[in-house]
């Protein structure tokens, strides 16, 4: 496997969908294809993104890890660089380095039953290990998606969850804070939905990413359905600069979140959610 660089590689959009008004998915192609056939992510990490004389954000890894065309990852314009990205258009280039981080413990997962719990674009980290399990379907148990969006227009991949909801085991529970005539699913937060979600008490690894008040929430409700804490694993953001634990931008307490994260087991960010944050 290639060790992540520390200078970009020059990589090229082959294909772009407006996910809706400020999301938007892009397909990445390595302009080096020697440089692609050993890249290898793991469900989780991100790739440092840079728009040239702009700057670099990280964007999590979208692709399932198995699948070795382009490179995908899904972005809300929210500042300077994410808007510049949001203007780039097939064909157009920038820069990319990684795979960074750690991931998801999709090794302490195998063989129990597995709740994924999201808010907002916090969907677009589980779902390369969505894609996994999934591929490798009988290495899991129950699998339980729970995805929550401020507004019904801010969710993405519809389809997708209604496709991933008819295989065996999965059950799929979706929310809005303001539903809407076209929302045919809950409204309400998140844990709302924790009320009708399947979680079985033993052998169940709970896996969070999203705003940190959501995920603060959701937790006392796994704690008070017997789910262990040291099963219990969430993805944390902060602003990064370097992604590679030199220039401490990403420090929360002792934890580089760039490099130690930016998944983490509960028990050892326990102190740190919440605190700091955007
Ligand atoms: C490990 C990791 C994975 C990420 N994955 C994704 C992803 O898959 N898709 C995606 O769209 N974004 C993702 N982000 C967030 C993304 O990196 C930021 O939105 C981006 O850095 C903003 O840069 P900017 O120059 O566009 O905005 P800036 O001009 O730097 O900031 C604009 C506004 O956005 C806020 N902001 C900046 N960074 C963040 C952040 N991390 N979280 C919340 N608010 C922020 C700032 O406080 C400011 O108000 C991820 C962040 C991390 C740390
Ligand atoms: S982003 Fe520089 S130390 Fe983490």
């Amino acid at each position: 496997m290639r060790e992540p660089t520390d200078l970009p590689w020059e990589a090229r959009i082959t294909s772009r969908v407006q996910e809706t008004r400020d999301i938007f998915s892009v397909k990445l192609e390595l302009v080096d294809p020697g440089i692609r056939e050993t890249y290898r992510s793991y469900p989780g990490q991100y790739n440092m993104l840079y728009l040239f004389g702009v700057g670099e954000v990280p964007i999590s890894i979208v692709s399932d890890p198995d699948d070795a065309g382009p490179l995908e990852h899904t972005i809300r314009a929210v500042g300077r660089v994410t808007h510049g990205l949001e203007r780039l258009r097939v064909g157009d280039t920038l820069g990319l380095r990684g795979p960074y981080g750690r991931g998801w413990p999709l090794q302490a997962a195998q063989g129990r039953n597995v709740v994924v719990i999201s808010g907002g674009l916090g969907c677009a980290p589980v779902v390369s290990m969505i894609r996994y399990m999934l591929r490798r379907r009988d290495d899991y148990g129950q699998i339980t998606i729970l995805q929550g969006v401020k507004h019904s227009n801010d969710l993405i991949w519809r389809r997708q969850y209604q496709e991933w909801e008819k295989i065996r085991d999965v059950q799929v529970l979706l929310a809005s804070d303001q539903g809407g005539p076209q929302w045919p699913f809950s409204v309400g937060n998140v844990t709302v939905l924790m009320e009708k979600a399947i979680i079985p008490p033993e052998d169940t690894v709970a896996v969070l990413c999203g705003p940190e008040p959501m995920m603060k929430a959701a937790i006392p409700r796994l704690l008070e359905r017997d789910v262990d804490p040291f099963h219990i694993w969430l993805s944390i953001e902060r602003n990064m600069q370097c992604g590679i634990g030199h220039c401490g931008h990403c420090q929360v307490g002792p934890h580089f979140i760039c490099q130690d994260g930016p998944v983490f087991r509960y028990p050892d960010i326990a102190d740190w959610i919440d605190r700091e944050g955007f």
